[in-house]
């Protein structure tokens, strides 16, 4: 089973990063083979909303998200990290989601089996950290994300997300938040061990 990471901001070794890395040294000790995506590697074109995919179920854009949907195809777990960049997730973070809608057009256009209810299961997750303490300030970026992992026949299992953390590294300062990730990521992928769909 594979577990995907999707380091999706800017900042590298930034809070989200760390808490990711986290996730996924949890996941690799329970056995799971990791895969990195750091987004900032990629050069990822926003949509053109040329509709070409929605007869072909392909992108035309000949840029490196063609990289991308491979490793997506092939998770079994995705691990989705972005901070909060104005209540939503990172424009690195939303292209990339953006250019799913080739994906979206396979399952809902086209209707291809292998991404319907016998097809193949996933399970999706969110890290996420804000500077400021807003009630609401996770809502949006959450919801762009429950709508990526359905694309992906991706259960939404949970979300580890943390307020009033700015500075680079001010995650360190959490030590719980730490160990709050490694056992998420441990976690997942036992529970995956027991039930896989
Ligand atoms: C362009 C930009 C927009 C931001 N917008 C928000 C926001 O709307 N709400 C918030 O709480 N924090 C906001 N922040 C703060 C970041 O979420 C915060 O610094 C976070 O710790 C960065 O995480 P990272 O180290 O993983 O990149 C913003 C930061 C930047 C650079």
């Amino acid at each position: 089973m594979m577990v995907l990471g999707i380091f999706g901001s800017p900042r590298k070794n930034g809070n989200t990063d760390i808490l990711l890395e986290e996730m996924l040294r949890g996941a690799e000790s329970e056995g799971a083979k990791v895969e990195r995506i750091y987004l900032t590697d990629y050069t990822i074109t926003p949509c053109k909303e040329c509709h070409s995919c929605d007869q072909t179920g392909r992108c035309v854009i000949p840029d490196d998200m063609q990289k991308i949907y491979p490793k997506l195809l092939e998770s079994d777990i995705i691990l989705l990290a972005s901070p909060i960049f104005f209540y939503g997730v990172t424009a690195w973070a939303k292209a990339m989601i953006d250019r799913t809608q080739a994906l979206w057009a396979i399952k809902y256009l086209l209707k291809d089996p292998s991404f319907g209810k016998e097809g193949k299961k996933r399970k999706g997750f969110f890290i996420s950290v804000g500077a400021t303490k807003g009630q609401k300030v996770f809502e949006g970026a959450i919801l762009t994300t429950k709508y990526f992992f359905d694309v992906l026949n991706a259960d939404y299992v949970g979300e580890l997300v943390f307020r009033g953390i700015d500075a680079k590294g001010d995650i360190l300062k959490h030590p719980e938040a730490l160990k709050q990730a490694f056992e998420a990521g441990r976690k997942l992928v036992v529970d995956w061990i027991h039930n896989p769909s």
